[in-house]
């Protein structure tokens, strides 16, 4: 009767988690999505805790006081744009986990094991451990703890291939002659160091994409160890993490034109780190005065502006990001609806720094939802615009993804706000976004930039359109 409960309540939790992911796909329904993915998490726990081989009851309660503790401490206090770094360690954590469960389950029936769960236990260790070190290393070049500029040296690609091999050759061993321990021990270490390998190349403006991938992996390290324990919901859920973590990784790498492959090893990163630290050199931190023929205006002048405008798009990057302006935009929106303009946010997929950034953003901020417009439907209402108003965006909104074949974004889609009567850029300065590049949309007759912190121009904008 007990095992009939446990199954029923995780196909609740499993029809739970899918609908959820489907909510989560547009920000209208995405609290709902996470509110019922959550239910279908709390379902699987306490059905797994009706299963008559817990051991101890003590020990998960200690397990779950702590483990909440740092959670809600780490989820209350993180900054939004801290956020990738969080996911990569919760992953990273996921991956352990799933190598943890191996190892016991190793230890614990290692004179019986057969072929088959053998199998499924290299497979968790192997993936697991490289999930965890994985994310370990991208989650140190987030947090600026290493150098975020890919890490290369000669032979490294045959290298990393040697360990792989090793590491599959030990997998392979193991299957046949799971008695050989030290055999074992070095298949954690080698996952580990390959973890490290893998992730090391890679440019730390990439990681958002190695995070989605890695969190692909740790559904996956869990869809293994799910076939450990022989739990259907582990299987279940791991795969939808594993399958969504790809998809998503995917869709990022489409949304700046690029192959997953490009972005693991490490092309971008070496073309675009080398520019960004030009970029960031003292003598190379252009002011306005230093580019004259950059047109720029003062925020009271943009406000005069806004005064005659019927139709203003917003366009949200990175820069709204760090300068926390979304409750300010959402304000000094509201005033010019109120004068009778039209107001539209444009929503380009790579916005910011992680997926789904800008809704969030502006979600938090009570934009309604039926006022932020993706790209590819907006792009075509440029044209009949009176001001487009980047935040903060620099990369996707530079036409060098349109027109200069030897740039690195070539082929990026970006929001065409050059074609409207007029673009209003506010940014700090002339310096290049994420990729690294100049942009000469700053340079075009039809744009004026209001140089400024974010949130301190959209405050005196709004306080000179009252
Ligand atoms: P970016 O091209 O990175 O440009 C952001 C701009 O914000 C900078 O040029 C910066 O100029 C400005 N800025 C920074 N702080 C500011 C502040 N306090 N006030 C005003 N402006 C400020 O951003 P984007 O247009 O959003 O493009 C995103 C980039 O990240 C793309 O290249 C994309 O491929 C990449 N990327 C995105 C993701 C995801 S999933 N979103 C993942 C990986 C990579 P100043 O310094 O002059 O102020």
């Amino acid at each position: 009767m007990t095992t009939q409960i446990i199954e029923i309540s995780y196909l609740l939790a499993a029809i739970s988690f899918i609908l959820g992911l489907k909510y989560l796909s547009s920000p209208e329904t995405a609290s709902r999505g996470m509110l019922l993915s959550q239910l279908g998490m709390f379902i699987a726990v306490i059905a797994t805790l009706l299963n008559h081989s817990v051991v101890s009851y003590g020990m998960i309660l200690v397990g779950i006081v702590i483990g909440s503790l740092i959670g809600s401490l780490l989820a209350t206090k993180i900054q939004m744009t801290a956020m990738p770094q969080m996911v990569a360690l919760l992953n990273g954590f996921g991956g352990l986990s799933s190598a943890l469960v191996g190892g016991g389950e190793f230890l614990r029936s290692q004179a019986h094991l057969t072929p088959y769960p053998m199998t499924t236990i290299g497979l968790t260790v192997l993936i697991g451990m490289v999930t965890f070190t994985g994310s370990l290393i991208a989650f140190a070049k987030l947090q600026e703890l290493m150098r975020g500029t890919p890490i290369v040296f000669p032979g490294q690609n045959a290298l990393n291939l040697v360990f792989f091999f090793v590491a599959l050759g030990l997998f392979g061993y193991l299957a046949f002659v799971p008695t050989m321990t030290p055999a074992f021990w070095a298949l954690i270490v080698l996952s580990g160091i390959l973890g490290v390998m893998v992730v090391i190349p890679i440019g730390g403006g990439d990681m958002p994409v190695v995070i989605s991938l890695l969190n692909s992996y740790s559904g996956l390290a869990a869809a293994a160890s799910g076939f450990i324990l022989n739990n259907n919901v582990l299987i279940i859920s791991g795969s939808l993490v594993g399958s969504a973590g790809i998809i998503l990784s995917q869709l990022m790498c489409k949304a700046m034109n690029r192959s997953l492959g490009n972005v693991l090893f490490g092309a971008f990163g070496q073309i675009a780190a080398p520019k960004a630290q030009v970029a960031a050199s003292p003598d190379k931190q252009a002011t306005p005065a230093a580019a004259p023929e950059v047109r720029s205006g003062s925020p009271e002048e943009a406000a005069e502006i806004f005064k005659k405008a019927k139709k203003v798009i917003i366009v949200p990057g990175y820069g709204m990001a760090v300068a926390q302006a979304q409750h300010a935009v959402r304000e000094l929106a509201e005033l010019l609806q109120n004068q009778g303009t039209e107001v539209s946010y444009a929503i380009h997929p790579v916005a910011g720094r992680m997926p789904g950034h800008m809704n969030v953003l502006l979600a938090e901020a009570n934009v309604p939802y039926d006022q932020l417009i993706d790209m590819d439907d907006i792009n075509d209402e440029f044209p009949e615009t009176d001001v487009s108003l980047v935040i903060g965006a620099n990369d996707v909104v530079n036409p060098a993804a349109d027109t200069d074949p030897n740039s690195p974004i070539y082929g990026m889609p970006i929001l065409h706000v050059d074609q409207s009567k007029l673009v209003m850029v506010l940014k700090r300065s002339m310096k290049p976004g994420f990729a690294g590049i100049d942009n000469e949309l700053f340079l075009r007759p039809n744009t004026m930039m209001v140089f400024g912190d974010a949130k301190s121009t959209i405050v005196k904008m709004a306080e000179a359109l009252k």
